[in-house]
Formats: structure tokens, sequence, C-alpha cells
């Protein structure tokens, strides 16, 4: 059996690919635990996401999961056996050392991690560990008094000090087993895709710092309500962790009302109004290369809040607003060398509402968003921008991730970004 030539996948409407993964080779195998079915999850994001899959499995990984889900899922057979269906002098065994990019081996057993450990190579998996000299992710799965073993921990010891990556266990129920509580359930799968991203990313922008706002800001009219907005942060969130994987340093101003976690590795400042966020942003802006203005920041705040809890008995308020600080008008005023991005979102006359901000505010690119189009959501996963540059160039994305929107924002501004 070999390994064979590169397919894509359908992505549904949603162009997923980003460009860490995108056109990559993972090898993913998986062995004998009632979690192999998690990882059909995590072969079809990364299908979707551009990657080639080439499943590995092993007899015992077989039992819990048939080898024809994984086939069909990653569109090429699966490899199985050492020994079986190679044709006369073909090395097939190597073939996947050569071709991977990186091997991640979710689940994976206690008995898999002790052979590698034990320098064993007895199946195929185990084999194809023993030879790959790229990355090696391993997501172990395992009765939490299997994990908590002397035997395994120094096992996984050995491994860390040899360079693999290991991403949990976490403590949680074993899918489908006795319920016991302990550490040993496999990470889920999104989150091994994330480290995935991370290992194959190319830290191009090693040394650059920079400085994104992200989500709503909340502008209080007594001390437990505020006039917000629907942002979810989102956007802000994804080019955070992108600009991360493409090696910044990032500084991440985020609203409190922005949905989910943030993500990791990035310094986080968290604000509420737009004069907090106003305030971030200044502190930051002189050591950065790039801002990226992605926030809905209030354009009015409440003049005088209540300082205490309004009444119903005292009837409906009249709130007197006022003027917000344009936070990227002040960026662009004191810019030395920064680059700037900042967002529009406009339901009328878009494109030249989004000139006319980018010839006004005078930044290098504005990202279009247009949220009268039935497919860009306002708070979803996916977006259709269009970026607008300094030099009047126009780009239309297709409908996009926001990660993979953000990847090709951030590749959009890399010629006017600061030269070292
Ligand atoms: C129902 C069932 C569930 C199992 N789940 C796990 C598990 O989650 N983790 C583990 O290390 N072993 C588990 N095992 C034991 C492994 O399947 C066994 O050690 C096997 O030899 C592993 O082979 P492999 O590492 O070649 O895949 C399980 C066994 C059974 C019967």
């Amino acid at each position: 059996m070999t390994v064979s030539t590169p397919d894509r996948r359908d992505s549904g409407n949603a162009e997923t690919r980003s460009s860490s993964l995108d056109d990559r080779n993972v090898v993913l195998t998986v062995t004998g635990s009632i979690a192999a079915y998690k990882s059909c999850h995590l072969v079809r994001d990364l299908v979707r996401a551009g990657c080639r899959v080439q499943v590995v499995m092993t007899e015992s990984a077989a039992e819990f999961v048939g080898p024809l889900t994984f086939a069909a899922l990653s569109g090429r057979p699966v490899l199985t056996g050492l020994f079986s269906d190679v044709p006369p002098g073909s090395p097939v065994h190597l073939q996947p050392v050569e071709w991977g990019d990186v091997l991640v081996t979710a689940p994976a057993t206690a008995n898999y991690i002790g052979k590698l450990a034990g320098g064993l190579a007895d199946d195929l998996a185990t084999t194809i560990a023993q030879a790959f000299d790229k990355p090696i992710l391993i997501a172990p799965a395992m009765n939490p008094r299997m994990w908590k073993n002397r035997a395994v921990q120094r096992n996984v010891d050995l491994l860390k000090e040899r360079g693999v990556n290991f991403m949990g266990p976490v403590e949680g129920a074993m899918a489908g087993m006795d319920e016991q509580a302990g550490v040993g359930r496999m990470a889920e799968p999104h989150l091994i895709f994330d480290r995935i991203e991370e290992l194959l990313s190319d830290p191009t922008w090693r040394g650059k710092r920079v400085v994104v706002t992200s989500g709503p800001t909340r502008e209080p009219f007594d001390p437990v309500r505020f006039i917000g907005n629907r942002s979810s942060g989102r956007m802000g969130d994804a080019v955070a962790r992108q600009a991360r994987l493409k090696g910044a340093d990032v500084i991440l101003v985020r609203g409190r009302g922005a949905a989910g976690a943030p993500p990791e590795f990035v310094g986080l400042v968290e604000v509420e109004t737009a004069r907090e966020m106003s305030a971030a942003v200044k502190e930051h802006f002189d050591r950065c290369d790039l801002l990226v203005m992605t926030a809905a920041v209030a354009d009015w705040t409440v003049k005088k809040p209540s300082r205490s809890k309004l009444k119903k008995r005292d009837g409906a308020p009249v709130l007197t607003l006022e003027r917000t600080e344009d936070i990227l008008a002040w960026a662009c005023r004191n810019r030395k060398k920064q680059a700037l991005i900042g967002f529009a979102l406009e339901t009328e006359k878009h494109l030249e509402e989004a000139k006319r901000k980018l010839v006004d505010k005078d930044v290098d690119l504005i990202a279009l968003n247009d949220p009268t189009k039935a497919d860009s959501s306002f708070g979803g996963d996916s977006t259709r921008l269009t970026l607008l540059t300094r030099d009047e160039k126009v780009i239309e994305l297709p409908l996009l991730t926001k990660h993979a929107a953000a990847r090709r924002l951030l590749d959009a501004v890399e010629p006017y970004l600061p030269k070292p």
C-alpha cells in the first residue's frame, strides 16, 4: 500500500483553509482506545482546513473504529499492517516518514507511549514514530489509574525530554467507561487541531509586536446597566491568534463582553468601556509594529452615568450621550512607524464609505465587512471581507472562516510593516 497522491475534500460553503495548514501533510496515528472515535472529528477538521491526512491505525484501534470510516473522512486508504500489501522492495513503512510534516498520535495508549519510550517498533505505527524526525504530537487517553502509573509517567517524561510534544490528557469522564473521575480523558479534537496548527506555523513575524483590539465596549448608564453592541470578538481573537502563529508578540485588548475564551499565548488586557480601550491602546502603541482595530468601539458614551441603580418607579431615564474618542484616528495622528488596519462595517454604499475611511484616516488597510450579505455573519464563525489597501488594491476574499480571513488580512498588510 502506498501513500496516495494529494486530494482535497469539499469544505462546504465556507472555505476553511488557512495558510499554516493548507497543503500540509499530517500523519495521524490512532491507537486502541475508546477515544478513537473523537479522532474522526480531527481528521474531518484537518481535511477541511486543507491538509492531507494519512491515517495509520494499530490493530487494537481497528477494534474501536473501522478503518473504512477514517478512509472515507481522509479520502485515502488507511495504513495498518507492517507487512500487509507491501509490494516487494517497497519501504512502505518509511513512506509516511518522508511524506509527513507532523506526526500526531491521538488517542495514544499507555502501550504505544511505552513502546515509543523504550525504542520498540513492532508494528507500523511505532515503526513510523521511531523513524519520524519532524514534530511529533501525542494526545494520550487512558484510565486515570493507568495515567498515574509511575511507569507511564516515566515514559512520558522520557519522550518529552526527547522533544516529543504532549497535549492532555485532561480531567473528565472517559467515554463509555466507568465514569471514573481523574485525569485521563483525551484532549478535545479542536484543541489538538490548534496545537497542530501551531506546530506547522512558520514564525516569520518573530520579533514583531502586534496590538489587536477585539469585542464590544460597554458604556454604563448606572452601576448595573450599559449600552453595548453585538460584537462577539471572534474576528479580533482570530487576528490575535494568527499573528501569534506568525511568531509575533501580541497584545490583545479585549472587551469584556466578547464571547468564549481568549486565544492562548497573547498578552491579554481586558477592558470595559471605550475610554479604557483607548487607554490600553495608547499604553502599548509606541512599541508596536502593527495595530489592528477590530473592536466595535462605542461611538457614544453616557455623559453622566448614575452612581446608583436607576429605579423603574422614577420613570424612563433620559440619557445624554457624548462622542467617545476615535482610537484609530488618534493612532493615525500619533503613528511613527506603525502599520494600521481599520475595520469598516457599512450597510450602505459600503465600498465608497470604506475608501473614504482609508483616505480620511490614512490607514494602510481597511477590512470591509458588509453585514447585508446573507453569508457574512456578525458574530458567526465565518466572514466575507473586502480588503482595501493604501495602494488602492481591492482584494475580495471569499467566504472564509474568521481564522483564514485573519491570516489573509495579515498577509495583505505585510508590505506596510516597518522594515527592521
Ligand atoms: C474497551 C477497551 C478500552 C480501552 N481503552 C484504552 C485507553 O483508553 N487507553 C489505553 O491506554 N488502553 C486502552 N485499552 C487497552 C489497549 O487497547 C491495549 O493496551 C492495547 O494493547 C493497545 O494497543 P495499541 O497501543 O497497539 O493500540 C482499552 C482496552 C479495551 C478492551
